[in-house]
């Protein structure tokens, strides 16, 4: 076997000749070379946004918790239509979800009702501020299957193959990490389980969002294209937003 391998300086010519690579110093850069960003950043930008763009799109400014009062707006039920959206995921009895920057838990606490009480959430949150609002709203009406989980900017910290859907209603747009993070959740999906994307849409001026804040469901599936994700369906029956759902390819 000795003499097969030849010692560590022979080494990367050796490989070069035994894998019919270029010349050695071409190995060289090839190896040392840094990885290739997925990600770009770009000087010009718009102010929503962070400068810092994936497949083309600029990410948006994560929304701070001194906003929370916004998301638990009484014009939400007309704007958004949760009582359209949650029946629209056709969550059973029982089933495990993940609610995904869940913010002060509006959704959260309609998707506790729907999984009912033999059923689990976990509301999934980067700002601790927001975490205890939901938490503190919970209490108040009397629901106990959901799970605050404080995740990071790449990590859900959920449990491998241990969820049915993943929901992330306005909130994708502003991962700063989005690939890790679907890749994370991929993980965390059982196989077939569901991932919905709810974001107002960039297709229609009318939405009045802003520009950052909103996403075309071609770039939804775009992004989604590298991940072991199939596309089911996009639900377009809500007034600003649409549904993009897909599911976790078996592997
Ligand atoms: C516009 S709010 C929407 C909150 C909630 N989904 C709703 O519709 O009421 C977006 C939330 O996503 C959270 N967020 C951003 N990036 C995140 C990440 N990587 N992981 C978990 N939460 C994240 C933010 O902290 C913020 O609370």
């Amino acid at each position: 076997m000795s003499r097969l391998i030849p010692s560590r300086s022979l080494l990367l010519p050796f490989l070069c000749a035994v894998c019919c690579l270029p010349p050695v110093g071409w190995c060289a850069d090839i190896l040392l070379a840094p990885p290739v960003s997925r990600y770009e950043r770009r000087a010009e930008h718009d102010p929503n946004g962070i400068g810092k763009f994936y497949m083309g799109r600029e990410i948006a400014h994560v929304m701070g918790h001194q906003g929370a009062d916004w998301l638990e707006r009484p014009e939400r039920e007309q704007e958004e239509r949760p009582d359209l959206l949650v029946p629209a995921l056709k969550l059973r009895a029982g089933d495990a979800v993940a609610d995904i920057g869940a913010g002060t838990g509006y959704y959260t606490r309609r998707l506790a009702k729907a999984v009912g009480t033999d059923g689990i959430v976990y509301a999934v949150e980067i700002q601790r501020e927001m975490l205890d609002m939901l938490t503190n709203r919970l209490a108040d009406d009397g629901i106990f299957n959901v799970r605050p989980v404080l995740g990071t900017v790449t990590d859900p910290r959920l449990s491998r193959a241990s969820l049915d859907l993943i929901l992330m209603v306005d909130v994708y747009h502003e991962f700063e990490h989005p690939f890790e993070m679907v890749e994370a959740m991929c993980q965390a999906l059982k196989s077939g389980g569901r991932m919905v994307f709810v974001e107002f849409r960039a297709e229609d001026p009318n939405v009045p969002i802003k520009r950052v804040h909103k996403m075309t469901e071609a770039q939804v599936r775009k992004e989604m294209s590298v991940h072991p994700l199939e596309w089911v369906e996009t639900i377009g029956t809500l007034p600003w937003q649409h549904v993009v759902v897909f599911r976790k390819k078996s592997s």
